[in-house]
């Protein structure tokens, strides 16, 4: 088939795209830029802006199937930061990739989607309940990002309903692993705290953000595009959950990154800084019934893999430079 990954510069489209290759699929890959740590095995790498439509008519023609992973997107801080360019840049793109898909006659069109579409007033404590797709309306998002995420769910069944295109609407529940960005202030806390332990001395310390006791569930990346692949095949045109169903505290992130790296650090705790909701998990019980399967990497497994990745970065990074 012939395949568009739009966002392959990114940390899950660029996964994806391996991925795709790997099945023998022709893929063409679209972004404003490549990826960050190594090339893409995209067989055509289109660097583009896709807030544009022209561009998005050029990215989708003769494709079979979209996966539609350009945004613009970040860590909590960075949502929490830039909602006006943020919500207009992400409706740009999500709205004009689906008039394009429509135009182009794709076959297939996957949005990722975000568990920041559920209702703040669901995720107030850190015991939360697992969140049901059905749930997120009546709506109470979150600000930005959250908005946009369920406008565009909305627009992408509207695309469903009225052109008959055949679509996939996946919220995803905190994806993490190697290749994703650590720094510079749009990583997630998988990565920030990653980052944070492999440049800490053992013994010594680490920033936490919050105090700690929010509780969230995190989904290795290689669960997440089996999880995309399967679910692109199933037929399901609703929004479906995918992420795992294993709460963790922020704290039990921390401890875990901390045995994967082997040091044993003191956490300190920064509650001025944003937090996102209390807690937060995945219902997966249409994900089981719609594909037979649901992610099983251990948080123990992706982090250690993940954890190895950035530290390797870092020493590469502050290997000094031969002239
Ligand atoms: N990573 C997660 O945990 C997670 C969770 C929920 C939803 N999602 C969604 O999955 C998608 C991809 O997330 P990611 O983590 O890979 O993000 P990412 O930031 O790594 O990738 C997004 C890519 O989109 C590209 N992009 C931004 N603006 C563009 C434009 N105008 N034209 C073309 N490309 C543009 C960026 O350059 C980047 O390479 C996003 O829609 C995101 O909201 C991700």
């Amino acid at each position: 088939m012939n395949i568009l990954v739009a966002g392959a510069g990114g940390f899950i489209g660029h996964h994806l795209v391996n991925r795709l290759k790997a099945e023998g699929h022709w893929v063409r890959a679209a972004d404003t830029g490549h990826p960050q740590f190594e090339p893409s095995a995209a067989d055509e790498f289109l660097v583009t802006d896709l807030r544009r439509l022209e561009n998005c008519l050029q990215a989708t023609d003769g494709m079979d199937d979209v996966y539609q992973f350009a945004a613009d997107m970040g860590g909590i801080g960075y949502i929490s930061n830039n909602h006006a360019s943020l919500t207009r840049n992400n409706t740009l793109i999500s709205s004009h990739m689906l008039e394009a898909a429509r135009v182009s006659r794709v076959r297939r069109y996957l949005y990722p989607s975000s568990a920041c579409v559920y209702p703040v007033f669901l995720q107030d404590s850190e015991d939360v309940t697992p969140l049901k797709e059905d749930e997120a309306i009546p709506a109470n998002p979150e600000k930005g990002y959250g908005w946009e995420k369920l406008f565009t769910e909305q627009l992408t069944g509207y695309y469903h309903e009225e052109c008959g295109l055949d679509v996939r609407i996946v919220r995803l529940h905190n994806i993490y692993g190697p290749l994703g960005t650590y720094d510079g202030g749009r990583e997630k806390a998988p990565a920030a705290i990653c980052r944070k332990v492999a440049f800490a001395h053992d013994g010594g310390h680490v920033e936490v953000w919050g105090n700690g006791e929010q509780t969230r569930s995190f989904c290795y990346i290689d669960d997440c595009i089996e999880g995309l692949l399967k679910i692109m095949e199933s037929g399901y045109t609703k929004p479906i959950n995918l992420g795992t169903d294993q709460l963790i505290t922020v704290d039990g992130l921390v401890d875990a990154v901390c045995r994967a790296a082997g040091k044993r650090l003191k956490k300190v705790y920064d509650p001025a800084k944003p937090l996102g909701v209390r807690g937060r998990n995945s219902d997966n019980s249409i994900l089981r019934a719609t594909t037979g399967w649901q992610p099983s990497i251990s948080i123990e497994d992706g982090i250690k893999a993940t954890y190895d990745w950035i530290a390797a970065e870092i020493a590469k990074a502050l290997q000094p430079v031969r002239v």
